[in-house]
């Protein structure tokens, strides 16, 4: 190693640049890779802003109180205006509105809540099961934090309940550690696009509890529903000690860069502690803007966002049943994220990295390569001897995201990209 470098901590030599942050620096005609929201309020936004504004200048006093330092926690009045939003939105019996304030915790971006909760867990060779394949901010940030990631198999509606149980047995008995964390997206999951059925959700509630799991509920994409919105695990935790329920405001309203939480009242504090020694506190401007945007707006906001989102979704999904070869996909009910592998052996051989940069990009397409939501080491539970084996990525899958571009740009480019992999697979 250039002895200029062995100054620098382990991790730095482990962990490589994300793809998706790699790939953001790439833009093409048809950016179908990292999930940019595509639609924003912009109208509404200035106007808060205009607003604001008026605020301010209306008397100085006001910029001096406001344009400080606040409570790492978050400042009260947006916790209360997020409280109150959970509530109605989730249903947890823990958050009965406002008055439950305290027991929400704002972060910079839900990034953040993902990385305080490992912070605050993971010990040296921790085990964390999560699913094949996964968020990469999460995977990747187990490993960084010095933790070991098992991936469970998923299927067209996310994790497995019954190999998630067998992955958490074979791993406490192949590595003689406890299991810590159980990592779910239960709507529209990133990279699949796929969303928990409520059975599901209470059965690994179930196995989380009879094997003593903490469980990290990651609800990016909440807002971001074409349907009914299902109960999140999170209300099935009534005495408030198994499950960090994450949410974030990115989605809807990105350039905030806002997440809030709900956490066990113990790891609460510890997260609020951690979070003091990693930015002090989340810039309050931002947090005063998402308080007027979820206050007023949002209501009647999201459904014209969503239904756009919802146009984008069919537009791909429909090219992709037109023009791909033979294959696994999903169909998302939310989010910004379709799914697609080829069949059999294919799904471990294929490179769709080297696809991405050989072929789709000089043709002005890009997508995610399904490597990237794979942790840099780890093990994966295979269900064909049902134990755990070396990690094993789907490097033939790949993230079709459908969020940044108009629909119309959407179909053209989701059918390119399908006469492409006929090509070339
Ligand atoms: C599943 C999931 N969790 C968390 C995040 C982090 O979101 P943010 O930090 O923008 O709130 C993302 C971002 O894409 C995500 O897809």
């Amino acid at each position: 190693m250039d002895p200029i470098r062995e100054i620098l901590a382990n991790w730095t030599q482990k962990i490589p640049e994300s793809e998706i942050r790699r790939l953001l620096k790439n833009k093409t005609k048809y950016y179908l890779a990292g999930g940019l929201p595509g639609n924003l309020p912009t109208k509404i936004f200035p106007k808060i802003l205009r607003e604001l504004a008026d605020y301010y200048d209306s008397d100085s006093q006001n910029v001096i109180n406001e344009f400080q330092y606040g409570q790492t926690a978050g400042t009260p009045a947006l916790r209360k205006v997020l409280a109150e939003r959970i509530h109605r939105r989730d249903g947890l019996d823990i958050i009965s509105g406002a008055d439950d304030w305290e027991k929400i915790l704002i972060t910079t971006g839900s990034q953040q809540a993902v990385y305080i909760a490992l912070d605050i867990l993971i010990n040296p060779g921790d085990l964390v099961v999560t699913p094949s394949p996964a968020y990469l901010g999460f995977v990747t940030t187990v490993v960084k934090v010095g933790g070991h990631v098992v991936t469970a198999p998923t299927d067209a509606d996310g994790l497995i309940p019954d190999y998630v149980e067998d992955t958490i047995l074979k791993a406490e008995k192949e590595f003689g550690k406890k299991v810590k964390i159980l990592y779910v997206v239960e709507d529209s999951d990133n990279p699949k696009g796929t969303t928990l059925p409520v059975k599901r959700r209470e059965q690994l509630y179930n196995i989380a509890e009879q094997h003593d799991v903490i469980v990290i509920a990651d609800s990016a994409y909440k807002e971001m529903q074409f349907e009914e919105k299902r109960p999140s695990m999170k209300t099935l935790d009534k005495d408030n000690e198994r499950v960090i329920y994450t949410s974030s405001t990115s989605k809807e309203a990105a350039p905030l860069r806002l997440g809030y939480s709900v956490l066990p009242d113990f790891l609460h504090t510890e997260a609020e502690k951690a979070k003091g020694y990693i930015d002090l506190c989340t810039p309050t401007i931002t947090q005063r803007i998402a308080e007027i945007y979820y206050e007023k707006y949002i209501d009647e906001q999201l459904p014209i966002i969503v239904q756009k989102y919802k146009e984008q979704k069919d537009a791909a999904y429909k090219a992709l049943v037109e023009t791909f070869p033979e294959g696994d996909f999903t169909n998302p009910t939310g989010g910004f994220f379709i799914w697609w592998q080829p069949k059999g052996e294919k799904a471990y051989t294929f490179d769709v990295r080297k696809f991405n940069q050989e072929v789709l990009h000089p043709n002005e397409v890009l997508v995610v390569p399904g490597s990237a939501f794979y942790p840099p080491s780890g093990h994966s539970y295979d269900p064909e001897v049902r134990g755990i084996e070396p990690l094993k990525v789907i490097t033939g899958g790949m993230r079709i995201g459908y969020s940044f571009i108009s629909k119309d740009m959407v179909d053209v480019g989701v059918r390119k990209l399908g006469d492409l992999l006929k090509e070339n697979l």
